[in-house]
């Protein structure tokens, strides 16, 4: 049984301490908040573990396996240095780290302390993400003609977008997300699912650009990049900004591959140039994070290092596009 520790208390933490105690790997051991207060009321939620109130502690405590870190983007990497050099895996919240030189020095000290760094991309371990993946791995063996692209799109109006304005009017707080200083922005909250979708797929491409609307606290609000491949190219929009019902689409001659929600990935149709629906597959979810919690758990019990090799690649891979993407 892995004995789980968290870090940050917003609605996602208790997502995943529910994926994760439900999925029978792991006992919830200690919930860890700057307010003890609020720690404790997800303890008597869940009936298990122990409210904390700082992280120093929570990694020193010899009853805890592994932590999974949802603070602030900016906080990963200080929270996850804390932990591996504690001899405890993290499991952590994208995006994992802001740059490519923390993601090297977080991995070389998680393996001189014998333990692992997981990005917690929750969308590509759903059973429809693996049917996606098998069913381009077959268009592109049988197609007819060259494949040329695909456009993934993920526009969703922050529940926080209104704060962030008043508060760029005023002079006051500004949420996190959109926040510089906590390496928020719209690449970096949500145009990542799409962009690891795009890596897993296809590979790093040869050249990434990025065109963007910046807030006048220079974040990035609304983003067009083009990932370029040899022959193909894959553009992706995102947006914590604006409402958008824009799906995603592959293509393959006279087909597309539609998935309707590039961060959920719960549906996959595939529709033929007379309209004609091919195949509709999907699975119905409970918990989005259900399929990564069991992921994990075989990666941090020690039965899938394959898996982990592939995870890690795919992690500093899509740090290193954005790097590149970031660079404008
Ligand atoms: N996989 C997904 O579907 C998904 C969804 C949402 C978010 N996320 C990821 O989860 C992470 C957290 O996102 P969020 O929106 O929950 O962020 P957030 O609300 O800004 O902060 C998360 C938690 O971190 C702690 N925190 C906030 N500001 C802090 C500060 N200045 N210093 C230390 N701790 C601070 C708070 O916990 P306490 O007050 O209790 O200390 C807070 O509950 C991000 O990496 C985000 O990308 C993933």
């Amino acid at each position: 049984m892995i004995k789980l520790g968290t870090i940050g208390t917003s609605w996602i933490t208790e997502q995943f301490i529910d994926a994760a105690v439900n999925s029978g790997e792991y006992a919830l051991a200690y919930v860890q908040s700057r307010n003890i207060a609020k720690a404790q009321t997800i303890v008597d939620k869940f009936g298990a573990g122990k409210a904390i109130d700082s992280v120093e502690s929570m990694v020193e405590q010899s009853d805890l396996t592994a932590i999974y870190i949802a603070s602030p983007n900016s906080l990963h990497f200080e929270h996850a240095k804390l932990a591996v050099t504690n001899k405890k895996h993290v499991i952590v919240e994208k995006p994992i780290f802001a740059n490519l030189e923390q993601w090297d020095e977080i991995n070389a000290l998680a393996k001189e302390n014998g333990v692992y760094v997981i990005e917690a991309a929750r969308h590509i371990q759903t059973k429809t993400y693996k049917h996606l993946k098998n069913l381009i791995e077959f268009k592109q063996s049988a197609k007819q003609y060259p494949f040329l692209g695909a456009n993934l799109n993920i526009g969703q109006y922050s529940s926080k977008y209104d704060q962030y304005q008043q508060g760029q009017q005023t002079n006051t707080f500004i949420p996190n997300v959109f926040n510089p200083e906590f390496a928020g922005g719209s690449l970096y909250d949500i145009g990542i699912y799409p962009l690891y979708v795009a890596v897993d797929l296809f590979g790093k491409p040869q050249n990434a650009v990025m065109h963007v609307v910046k807030g006048s606290n220079d974040i990035d609000l609304f983003n067009h990049a083009i990932l370029e491949y040899d022959g193909f190219n894959i553009s992706i929009f995102n947006s914590k900004a604006v409402h958008s019902v824009l799906h995603s689409e592959f293509y393959f001659d006279n087909e597309l591959i539609k998935v309707n929600n590039i961060t959920d990935i719960d549906t996959i149709e595939v529709i033929s140039k007379a309209e004609n629906k091919v195949l509709d597959l999907s699975y119905p979810v409970t918990n989005p994070m259900d399929d990564e919690v069991v992921a994990f758990a075989s990666i941090i019990n020690g039965q899938d290092a394959d898996k982990y090799s592939q995870l890690l690649q795919l992690s500093r891979d899509v740090i290193e596009v954005i790097t590149e993407l970031k660079r404008g």
